[in-house]
């Protein structure tokens, strides 16, 4: 997969992708992230990428040319088409689900704002979907854009060492994770549940999969809410339920 960014700070969004998985994948030719600077394809000689906004107020917007250059040059750079992603808050909010159909693409070309934002005519013609990281305001979309490529770099075949990790990701089946252990058994800060020494491979995946279910139901119970739990399930969950309120009595 290829991964090409629009941004102020290609150095950033560089360096970001440079380590751990995504870096890994990038090496194992998985990924390909590539970084472009509409400064770079800017006509003047300040090599004005801002203006003041018509109709007055503070901050400034990013002007159409350098980006409409930019994007020219990023969609001739390889042969695949590329899907064009505007990353704001105002943006449809990013989810797992949607972040494994990205990861499915050949190709996506992510653009970051800065300043108040982009000319929305630019948005209008350039760009296929307007994605947020979630409802706050960042000063720009490449921490945005970091996050969409390790999220979606990590998912590519290859990537994870493991391959089992990306399924037993919280949100992979739309619940929260199961809690994890490793050694000492015994610490001064509690013992390894006993069920996990077991050995028995069925009672472990039925604790576990109970656990997540707990646990999306006490943190994100809106996540339960969204979605039709099997009977087993839900007596899972009910057990659990017992289980917890027992223990806070
Ligand atoms: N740019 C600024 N804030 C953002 C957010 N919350 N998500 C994506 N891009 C942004």
């Amino acid at each position: 997969m290829r991964i090409d960014v629009v941004t102020l700070f290609p150095d950033f969004v560089r360096q970001c992708a440079a380590v751990g998985v995504v870096g890994r994948a990038q090496q194992r030719k998985l990924l390909q992230v590539e970084a472009w600077n509409p400064r770079d394809y800017t006509a003047d000689r300040h090599r004005t990428v801002d203006s003041s906004s018509y109709g007055g107020g503070p901050g400034m917007v990013m002007l159409i040319e350098p980006l409409r250059k930019t994007l020219e040059v990023v969609r001739d750079a390889a042969p695949d088409p590329a899907h064009v992603i505007y990353l704001s808050p105002q943006g449809a909010r990013l989810t797992q689900g949607r972040v494994e159909a990205l990861a499915k693409l050949p190709r996506i070309a992510l653009l970051c704002g800065r300043y108040e934002g982009v000319d929305e005519r630019l948005l209008a013609h350039e760009v296929d979907e307007e994605l947020s990281i979630g409802d706050y305001v960042l000063s720009g979309g490449e921490l945005a854009a970091a996050v969409i490529i390790d999220a979606v770099g990590r998912l590519q075949d290859g990537a994870l060492n493991d391959a089992q990790s990306a399924e037993q990701d919280s949100f992979s089946d739309g619940l929260l994770d199961c809690p994890h252990y490793a050694k000492p058994v015994h610490d001064a800060l509690g013992s390894v549940p006993e069920v996990l020494l077991s050995g028995d491979h069925a009672a472990i995946a039925r604790w576990r999969h109970k656990q997540s279910l707990g646990r999306t139901w006490l943190r994100r119970p809106e996540l339960l809410a969204q979605r039709a739990l099997d009977a087993e399930s839900r007596a899972l969950l009910d057990e659990f339920r017992r289980e917890y309120v027992t223990a806070r009595n």
